[in-house]
């Protein structure tokens, strides 16, 4: 396998995925819109298209190109947003989806590594969330993401198309767009870099499972390069990290306080998450190798070096 396509390589995640795949040597086409990503992000050695998945020209262009397999990051890929607006977010997340599979289908695309999210197991029963904790999305995003792991299923059985899921959790790292509705980290580091102070949705005793870019791009890797007896696999730091603590752990590094205003929980949102990476790292041999704080360190030069 040479050739991969990534779809919404030019997104905060996809950047770094393709960043790993040229350092191993793979070549490289990269399928994004730039509806939110940025053309600066990709990286010069990949060649770049600009093509919405829903567009009839990606088959075109995939098929023009043969890549041996595809990386799917391309979505709507905001939790807020799909609540506001669920049909525009099953248009690209669901419809988007079965376009970049039917392709896969007539173009004979051996395998696809789709980012799925721990938010398909909506409020968790049990915590750490292992791959057989129950499915109850309970929002628009999630429910579309699960949509797409079921298509995947159909995919492979009736046509042969080999995939893999990762369920990832809360990814935070450099280039991750700190405008609008961004992950915490971003939006924390923005309000210390700016000196603004920063909102908290809810009370910040909510948690969430933090894992790193670098992180979570390798896993994404891996699930390319293994034959693996799983197809679905959460990726995440196995941490559980409150907002508040978060908040702390920045106050922390940058030595100061910006006393963050507090507001309503957002619709859709968990109250608590942490996950169980251990089948990934059984079956990939892959490993959350990043600390929170040594990603937080990397994270917080990467913002500073981009706003000098
Ligand atoms: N960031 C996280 O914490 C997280 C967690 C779990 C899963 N995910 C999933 O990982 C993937 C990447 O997320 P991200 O945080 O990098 O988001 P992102 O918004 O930075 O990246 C998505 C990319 O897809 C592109 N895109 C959107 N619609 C498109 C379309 N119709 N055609 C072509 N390109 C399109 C965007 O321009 C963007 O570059 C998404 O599928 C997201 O749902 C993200």
């Amino acid at each position: 396998m040479s050739k991969v396509a990534v779809t919404g390589g030019a997104g905060f995640i996809g950047s770094h995925v393709v960043d790993v795949l040229l350092n191993r040597g793979y070549e490289v086409l990269v399928i994004d819109d730039l509806s939110n990503g940025i053309k600066e992000n990709v990286n010069q050695e990949a060649s770049f298209y600009e093509v919405n998945i829903c567009d009839p020209f990606l088959r075109e262009v995939l098929g023009k190109e043969g890549p041996d397999a595809l990386i799917h990051l391309a979505a709507q890929s905001s939790l807020r947003n799909s609540t506001k607006n669920p049909r525009f977010d099953a248009q690209t997340n669901i419809l988007g989806s079965i376009c970049v599979l039917e392709s896969c289908k007539d173009l004979c695309i051996g395998k696809v590594v789709y980012s799925s999210s721990v938010d398909v197991y909506g409020e968790p029963q049990y915590l750490p969330i292992d791959e057989n904790h129950p499915i109850r999305p309970i929002s628009p995003y999630a429910a579309s993401k699960y949509a797409v792991e079921n298509y995947l299923y159909c995919y492979k059985r009736n046509h042969g198309v080999d995939y893999v899921s990762l369920r990832c959790s809360n990814v935070y790292g450099p280039r991750q767009d700190s405008n609008g509705e961004a992950g915490f980290v971003a939006v924390f580091l923005d309000g210390f870099l700016r000196d603004r102070k920063p909102t908290i949705n809810g009370d910040g005793g909510q948690t969430r499972d933090f894992i790193f870019v670098e992180d979570a791009a390798k896993a994404m890797v891996l699930a390319l390069e293994k034959e693996t007896n799983s197809k679905i696999f959460n990726i995440g730091s196995g941490v559980e990290v409150s907002i508040g603590g978060l908040y702390n752990e920045m106050k922390k590094i940058f030595e100061r306080d910006l006393f963050p205003t507090y507001s309503d929980p957002i619709e859709g949102e968990v109250r608590r998450m942490s996950i169980n990476p251990g089948l990934a790292e059984k079956e990939l041999d892959w490993k959350p190798e990043t600390t929170l704080e040594v990603g937080l360190r990397k994270t917080i030069e990467c913002f500073k070096a981009k706003k000098n």
